[in-house]
């Protein structure tokens, strides 16, 4: 229930803008403008730059560093006169800003890294923060001009913002811009279509992600009200033969209540890509445009229309998309403005948030009869929104940066390359969070290639005062080790350092220079899965990133090697702290949240992207445990692609566990998601019961967990069955849930059983009734269970008491879409136009 809402973020908003004036004349209240490191100010169009020594009254730095550029022209892409000269931070430095007008403000943020002395600013790693939001973290720049464009809303009357060195390092600092943005151009409360509406937009922090001009010319700060600057759509069209620009900019008729000049200028609004073959009556595809983009974050984006091709009104039906989901159906922008063609309007969606490194923006033709085949755009702005704990990201703040656990993966260190490999694995980490399948990286390049210091930063976008984004050339990069520093991290795979041993090989501990463990697990060479397994394995998890998947760091195939390197999980595995381990048994509530995170993860995996994975061999082993006892799924190796949309099973050889399979997949040889759930089930018995899932040391009907405690659950007596540790801990109606979930899940048929999504429903239910935050209106005792009979706790439970709540509870909904597809049947019907 609660898990539910989040999801409902993904919404389509239409956004009307009451500006009555569309004269380009926005004067904003606050408009500071600083040349950094300038001694005289700087003219750059229309727009005088502060001097650096006039500004010194807004700014609080330990030490006064200028700098200067050596070459008085830069190149021809980075010769904004700002980029000649920039001022260092060799500590935490403050521009505190007094505010006249609260609303949003843009800040913009100018970087060109050129050597001054003994400073290679190229070298610098810093962040950036306001007094809400973290803009930037650990950033830096590498050989081109970059700025950053963010807008926050700021509600006091001044806006500090914060420079702060990475350890070791400094920070500097081109130009900055802190400037009104008409109140108008983001509003809070979008309208919006059932089932709810994204609210909230004004205490967004946006960074401009990408902001292009469709089918039309590179748009400077000069041409746009706003001091905005617009990239052409050429270079991110998939497809360009099926793309056909339109210009037609003096139709364009500003409408009264509708866009105007500050939502975006009249070259984009008259400029557009239309499909090739329009009016085609044969005509069906989509134009689709991809960008990169930082995955973990939500985006806004902004759909500029203006429709100059049609001849006449009601021509024009078509249909607009992000990835799979449908933004609008059956536009006609000839009813927007009351009789008018070319009158310029825009539409905001939010997203949710994106799983993956690239986002697909598609326009194609209606079905609706009578249409005339074509779609169009004229604009797109995406705008990355601040996660929950208020952040934009940069490399490691898109890791995920909701998760502790993953804190210390941030700074691993590695061994022999010494501190290089800080920016390695930085870089890497940074890639798993945006590499998808990207099927044409993996052939080539097969060298282990340190990430040069020039390589890793990202396309700008081009041309003058250009305009950049550090989302992207990653995907050219192998995260892979060479095999000295797995030696090295691992003792030279000391047998005392194992950790796991599993059909595919041992798994040691590792311990980077730095003191970042890992888990390394070693192929053994002789292995029959092997191979295949090594590279599904890394297949899926360089694809899957998710808060409960656990997470590949690199991996190595040196002299045939077969090594794969995660993240180390503190806790081990959920099944050593059940039983036989002697590790002191778990709180009924801990082990509510353990299910409920390896649910999430399956959840994700069956859902989270356009093909369904299922894992194959889930079990309590494969569930482990960080410092925090936050669950994560591992062991992808047998994981396989779920079936295709049309069909409803893969059929493949068994494989998986012996206790955890699937009846169904075990006589039809037929694999879906609910083999997944099966399992899953027999997990849920086995956290409740602690006991292993197959015993053959107990009496026969008891040897195999699912029958066993099957056979009690239909009595109605499964209390009878439990961990004695948990014995009048667990509220009754828990419990219930708890095992009616368990039992559905155990159904003889995959249709009978209910989708991980129910389950994590389900099972978020039961916490709920165990913290007794709800009543389930079933049952209104709140007795606890009583004492159990003797004869069937003869299970060997090492543990001593209920573990104390140490577990955080972490109700941020990550990326796991519970629903999506019900609410975006939903808003497919947009009612607001
Ligand atoms: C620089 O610009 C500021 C503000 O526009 C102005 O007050 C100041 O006189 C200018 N200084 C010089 C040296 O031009
Ligand atoms: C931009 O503005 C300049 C002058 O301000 C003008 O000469 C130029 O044609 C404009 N470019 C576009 C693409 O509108
Ligand atoms: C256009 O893209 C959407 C979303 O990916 C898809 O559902 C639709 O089938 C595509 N239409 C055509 C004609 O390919
Ligand atoms: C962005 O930050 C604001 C304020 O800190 C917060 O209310 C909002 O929920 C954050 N956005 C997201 C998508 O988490
Ligand atoms: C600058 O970086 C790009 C890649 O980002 C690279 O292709 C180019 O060679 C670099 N130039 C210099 C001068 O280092």
């Amino acid at each position: 229930m609660m898990g539910y809402r989040k999801f409902d973020l993904c919404i389509w908003v239409l956004s009307i803008l009451s500006f009555g004036c569309f004269c380009s004349g926005f004067t904003p209240v606050d408009n500071y403008l600083i040349d950094c490191g300038s001694l005289a100010n700087t003219s750059v169009g229309n727009r005088v730059y502060l001097a650096d020594k006039l500004a010194s009254n807004f700014l609080s730095t330990p030490k006064d560093v200028l700098a200067s550029s050596p070459l008085k022209s830069i190149t021809s892409f980075d010769d904004s006169p700002l980029y000649q000269t920039a001022r260092i931070f060799t500590g935490s430095s403050k521009y505190t800003f007094s505010i006249s007008l609260t609303g949003r403000h843009w800040i913009r943020l100018y970087f060109y890294p050129f050597v001054s002395g003994s400073y290679d600013l190229s070298k610098a790693k810093f962040s950036v923060s306001t007094q809400n939001y973290g803009l930037l973290s650990d950033f830096s720049v590498q050989n081109s001009s970059v700025m950053k464009e963010f807008s926050v809303n700021v509600n006091s009357g001044s806006l500090v913002v914060t420079f702060t060195p990475s350890s070791g390092s400094f920070a500097f600092l081109n130009a900055i811009e802190v400037v009104s943005v008409p109140d108008t151009l983001i509003t809070d409360d979008a309208t919006t279509t059932t089932p709810g509406k994204f609210q909230g937009l004004m205490s967004q922090a946006l960074e401009t992600t990408w902001r292009v001009n469709m089918g039309g010319p590179f748009v400077s700060f000069e041409n746009d009200t706003l001091w905005r600057t617009w990239v052409p759509d050429r270079d991110y069209l998939v497809s360009k033969n099926l793309a056909k620009d339109v210009s037609n900019v003096a139709a364009v008729e500003y409408g009264e209540g509708l866009a105007t000049a500050d939502s975006a200028p009249r070259t984009v609004y008259g400029t557009l890509t239309e499909m090739n073959s329009a009016g085609d009556p044969n005509t069906n595809y989509n134009v689709t445009w991809e960008f990169k983009v930082d995955s973990g974050f939500q985006y806004l984006l902004r759909f500029h229309f203006c429709d100059i091709v049609s001849k006449g009104l009601n021509q024009l039906y078509f249909n607009v998309y992000f990835d799979s989901w449908i933004v609008a159906q059956d536009l006609d922008l000839s009813t927007i403005a009351v009789n008018k063609l070319a009158t310029p309007y825009y539409l905001d969606y939010v997203t949710t948030s994106v799983v993956s490194d690239t986002i697909r923006i598609s326009i194609g033709p209606s079905s609706l009869n009578n249409a005339y085949p074509n779609a169009i755009l004229n604009g797109l702005e995406i705008m990355k929104m601040n996660n929950s704990d208020g952040h934009l990201g940069g490399a490691s703040g898109a890791v995920n940066s909701n998760s502790s656990s993953k804190s210390n993966v941030g700074v691993i260190v590695g061994a022999t390359v010494g501190s290089l490999i800080a920016v390695v694995l930085a870089a890497i980490l940074f890639i798993l969070c945006r590499r998808r399948k990207d099927k044409a990286n993996q052939g080539h390049s097969k060298t282990w290639a340190p990430f040069s210091m020039n390589g890793t930063n990202s396309h700008t976008m081009g041309s003058k005062y250009s305009y950049g984004t550090t989302a992207s050339a990653a995907s050219n990069y192998q995260y892979r080790f060479p095999f000295g520093v797995v030696q090295e991290a691992t003792n030279n795979f000391d047998e005392s350092w194992v950790i796991g041993i599993g059909g595919f090989g041992k798994v040691y501990k590792g311990e980077f220079n730095d003191g970042t463990k890992v888990a390394v697990k070693r192929g053994n060479p002789r292995s029959q899965q092997g191979l295949a397994e090594f590279r599904t394995e890394i297949e899926m998890l360089s694809q899957f990133r998710h808060r409960h998947l656990v997470s590949l760091i690199g991996y190595c195939d040196d002299k045939s090697e077969m090594i794969l390197i995660y993240e180390y999980m503190e806790n081990g595995t959920l099944k050593s702290h059940l039983y036989g381990s002697g590790l002191p048994s778990l709180s009924w509530k801990a082990r509510l949240e353990i299910c409920i995170g390896s649910a999430r993860g399956l959840h994700y995996l069956h859902t989270g992207d356009a093909k369904a994975v299922i894992h194959r061999d889930v079990k309590s082993a494969n569930i482990l445990l960080d410092e925090n006892l936050m669950a994560k799924v591992a062991d992808f190796g047998l994981s396989k692609t779920g079936p295709e949309l049309d069909q409803t099973h893969v059929s493949t050889a068994v494989k998986g566990s012996f206790g955890y399979l699937d009846p169904e997949y075990f006589r039809r040889q037929q694999l879906t998601e609910k083999s997944d759930v099966y399992s899953f089930g027999v997990v849920l018995f086995e956290v409740l019961c602690a006991r292993p899932v197959i015993d053959p040391s107990l009496p026969r009907e008891m040897v195999n967990l699912a029958e066993w405690a099957m056979k009690w659950q239909k009595k109605g007596q499964l209390e009878q069955i439990i961990d004695p540790t948990l014995a009048g801990k667990i509220r009754p109606d828990s419990l219930r849930k708890f095992a009616e979930t368990a039992e559905k899940c155990l159904a003889d048929y995959g249709v009978d059983r209910p989708s991980m999504g129910d389950v994590l429903w389900n099972l978020e239910y039961a916490l709920q009734l165990q913290e007794a935050v709800i009543q389930d209106p079933e049952d209104n005792s709140t007795n606890v269970i009583g004492e159990l009979s003797p004869q069937v706790n003869n299970f060997n439970h090492i543990d001593t008491t209920g573990s104390p709540g140490q577990f955080e509870v972490s109700s941020v909904d990550d990326l796991s879409g519970v629903s999506m597809s019900r609410v975006f049947s939903q808003l497919v019907k947009s009612e607001g136009r």
